[in-house]
């Protein structure tokens, strides 16, 4: 099966090195070509100067891009060169809206579309764990199943074109929530002199916990290291998008409008580079305390 992989970024990357084995035949494009050429040297796949060139003889195209936004400005350069019959994945965390104009614009080439947002992290993606959760008609998640294999190991379909991207900026809007509160929570027992540690301790045996406070807090916030995985940029994208949804169906969500909020001027504070979980920086200065 011929797939063609764009968008090699911090996810992209490793999703794309379970698809260069067997049975799939690999082709890969980026932006930035360096990289998609040193890919291809390593995983021994071939790469292309131009997505046009790329998805030209594809029977799956994959997008992992930063948003809705970049993967319908690529469709006018692709959509007259995807063969008729094959089917697009789009992996971006994307709004619902953008990816029903993408999917009609590809049904009149005969193109089938699923929006695919996935959620792992990095090391979900390394380890081919990841989350994926899929919009698009019974037909085409299931024909897109066995490619999604290679990096997933919970595949859902959501409902119909854009229910995969919905679920996935809830999904987000959570951890938003989940990072900013814990911030605030461990910002104000730093201020009472409660070691973040031992706090952080008790929480994570207690009903308080979550991923973040697991997983993400220790390393990142107590031990002060940042690796730069999930750029806050994105998170902001994300929760912008789920603020978005929620106002288009006249749900009250308070919560995750402040969220949006919050880490619109995070994203302002911290600039376009700094990971996600950096968040808590901007609480720390607002609280003038360091939590760890
Ligand atoms: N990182 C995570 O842990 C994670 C987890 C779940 C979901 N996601 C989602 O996955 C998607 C990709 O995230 P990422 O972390 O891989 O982002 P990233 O590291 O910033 O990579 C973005 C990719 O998109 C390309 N790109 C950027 N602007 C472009 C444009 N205008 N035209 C064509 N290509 C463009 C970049 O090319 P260059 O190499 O040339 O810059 C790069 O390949 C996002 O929607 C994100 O929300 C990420």
């Amino acid at each position: 099966m011929k797939v063609t992989f764009l968008g090699l970024g911090a996810i992209g990357t490793p999703m794309a090195v379970h698809l260069s084995e067997d049975p799939f035949e690999l082709t890969v494009w980026n932006r930035t070509g360096e990289k998609a050429r040193e890919f291809a040297e390593e995983h021994g796949v071939y790469a292309e100067e131009s997505p046009a060139g790329a998805v030209s003889e594809a029977d799956i195209v994959i997008t992992c891009l930063p948003s809705s936004r970049e993967v319908e400005s690529m469709l006018d350069g692709i959509v007259s060169r995807i063969p008729r019959g094959a089917l697009m994945i789009d992996c971006t965390s994307g709004d619902p809206a953008t990816s029903r104009r993408i999917a009609a614009r590809l049904a009149e080439k005969g193109v089938g579309f699923v929006d695919a947002p996935v959620s792992g992290g990095v090391k979900g993606a390394v380890a081919g764990t990841l989350t994926v959760m899929c919009g698009g008609s019974e037909k085409d998640v299931e024909r897109a199943r066995p490619v999604l294999e290679a990096f997933g190991k919970k595949i859902v379909r959501c409902g119909e074109i854009g229910a995969g991207d919905a679920v996935k900026a809830m999904n987000q809007a959570l951890l938003a929530i989940h990072i900013w509160s814990a911030g605030e929570a461990l910002a104000t027992l730093a201020k009472l002199g409660v070691d973040a540690e031992v706090a952080l301790d008790v929480i994570n045996g207690s009903s308080g916990r979550s991923n973040s406070s697991e997983n993400l807090f220790p390393e990142r916030v107590i031990g002060r290291k940042y690796p730069r995985t999930f750029k806050i940029a994105l998170l902001d994208k994300d929760v912008g998008i789920a603020s978005g949804i929620v106002a288009e169906t006249g749900t009250p969500a308070p919560f995750i409008d402040l969220a949006a909020k919050l880490f619109s001027e995070a994203h302002q504070l911290l600039g376009e580079e700094a990971d996600h979980v950096e968040a808590v920086r901007v609480i720390e200065d607002k609280a003038g305390v360091r939590i760890s």
